[in-house]
């Protein structure tokens, strides 16, 4: 099994790679003013400008991203059965909360607005009454992308259901597809004494970026590790998003009553941080990934395996009730993902080429190779009721 967690459509091995876009220059030249002058910066606030600096970052731009002309494919950016799907799921929430005039999704990181365009497909193509109830907010770190989503929703004719993030409780669901993983980490090591070293970001001899060992910058890092009973071997390294409490935090009190589905690469603590495991932060520019952070300041996307265990200890401790947690594989598979796809090959006016490539991206999102093991976290609040369908196969299975 491949530790690669994203899909890259070209290989490195490929006879004519793109070639890499370099450092962005006015990024580089900050980053290290700070260093020159506070001293080695902790990866976290590295990755934190190289990805959200407003005018600089990966992300803050809009620019860049996933898609199939940018850096990498996320499920929803492959096809939007994965959001057919999703519509689903919604749909038997919105039936479990009793059917509220108004269903609102908090998408978090919704990016070009792929998901929230499937979402709203499905729902059509399934004739739910869901449609006409649906309120669609974004809470996206990079500004830029709300004109994106408003025109992939308008491209559905479904712009008028966006609205602006007040940011009050909503009553339906907050969902967020690998946004987790775009948080900013820590990097540490394990020391020989059995406590934890950090990994800082200082300027080395060449004037270029490297990592160096020091003080951890705060006492979280091993209290974090040390609460998941984690001890790092001498050597290995590790990250450790302390970001995902806050995070999850607002999210979980964002929601009034319903779902919070969260999508994402990643492993509970004990398999995150086995000895054997290694450094989980990946780089991914043009299709193609590697582990140096340091090339393509501001031009390539940074992201590191999702601490699973963080991620449902902050939840519970939001006061959430965790419904469960399963393979995208198995989640989209209850959700009678295939179903989807044999009606769009019943339906007379598909193309056999867009039945084919939904056939293949559907097979992509299920192989437990590719993201087919991506994990779905559902938590719930005031969502009574038997499993839901998302997680109905992983139930049947045990
Ligand atoms: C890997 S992209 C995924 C985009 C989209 N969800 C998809 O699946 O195609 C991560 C997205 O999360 C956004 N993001 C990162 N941190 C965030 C935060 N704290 N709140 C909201 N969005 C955030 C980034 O700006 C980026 O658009």
């Amino acid at each position: 099994m491949t530790d690669e967690p994203r899909i890259a459509l070209r290989r490195a091995a490929d006879l004519q790679p793109a070639p890499e876009p370099g450092d962005d220059p006015a990024l580089v030249a900050m980053i290290r003013a700070e260093i020159a002058s506070s001293g080695p910066m902790t990866f976290a606030r590295f990755m934190d400008l190289a990805l959200y600096q407003p005018d600089h970052g990966y992300y803050a731009t809009g620019s860049r991203g996933p898609g199939r002309e940018a850096d990498f494919l996320t499920a929803p950016e492959s096809h939007p059965i994965f959001g057919w799907t999703v519509a689903r799921q919604l749909d038997e929430v919105w039936e479990r909360l009793g059917r509220p005039a108004t269903f609102t999704v908090r998408e978090y990181g919704a990016g070009s607005g792929a998901l929230a365009a499937g979402i709203v497909e499905g729902l059509t193509r399934s004739g739910s009454a869901l449609r006409g109830g649906i309120r669609y907010r974004i809470a996206e770190r990079a500004a830029a992308r709300e004109d994106q989503v408003r025109a992939r929703l308008a491209a559905v004719g479904a712009d008028d259901i966006l609205e602006p993030d007040d940011g009050r409780p909503i009553i339906g669901a907050v969902i967020a597809n690998e946004v987790i993983d775009a948080l900013p980490v820590h990097r540490v090591v394990g020391a020989r004494d059995g406590t934890v070293r950090e990994l800082l970001v200082a300027i080395g001899a060449d004037g270029g970026f490297e990592s160096i060992e020091g003080d951890p910058s705060t006492r979280d890092l091993a209290a974090r590790l040390e609460a998941e009973g984690v001890e790092l071997a001498a050597g290995q390294p590790a990250e450790v998003c302390l970001e995902v409490d806050g995070w999850v935090a607002g999210a979980a009190a964002g929601l009034e009553r319903g779902l919070v589905l969260l999508v994402d690469y990643g492993h509970p603590a004990p398999a995150l941080y086995a000895p054997d495991r290694g450094s989980l932060l990946r780089a991914y520019t043009r299709h193609r990934v590697h582990d140096d952070p340091f090339r393509n300041v501001g031009r390539q996307d940074l992201t590191a395996h999702v601490d699973l265990t963080a991620v449902e200890r902050a939840a519970t401790a939001a006061g959430l009730a965790h419904l469960g947690t399963t393979t995208q594989a198995e989640f989209l598979t209850g959700l009678g993902a295939g179903d989807l796809l044999v009606s769009l090959q019943s339906d007379r006016t598909t193309e056999l080429g867009s039945y084919l490539e939904a056939r293949s991206a559907l097979f992509r999102l299920l192989d437990p190779a590719a993201t087919g093991r991506f994990a779905v976290m559902l938590f719930g609040r005031e969502l009574a009721g038997p499993p839901l369908r998302g997680l109905e196969f992983r139930m049947a299975r045990a």
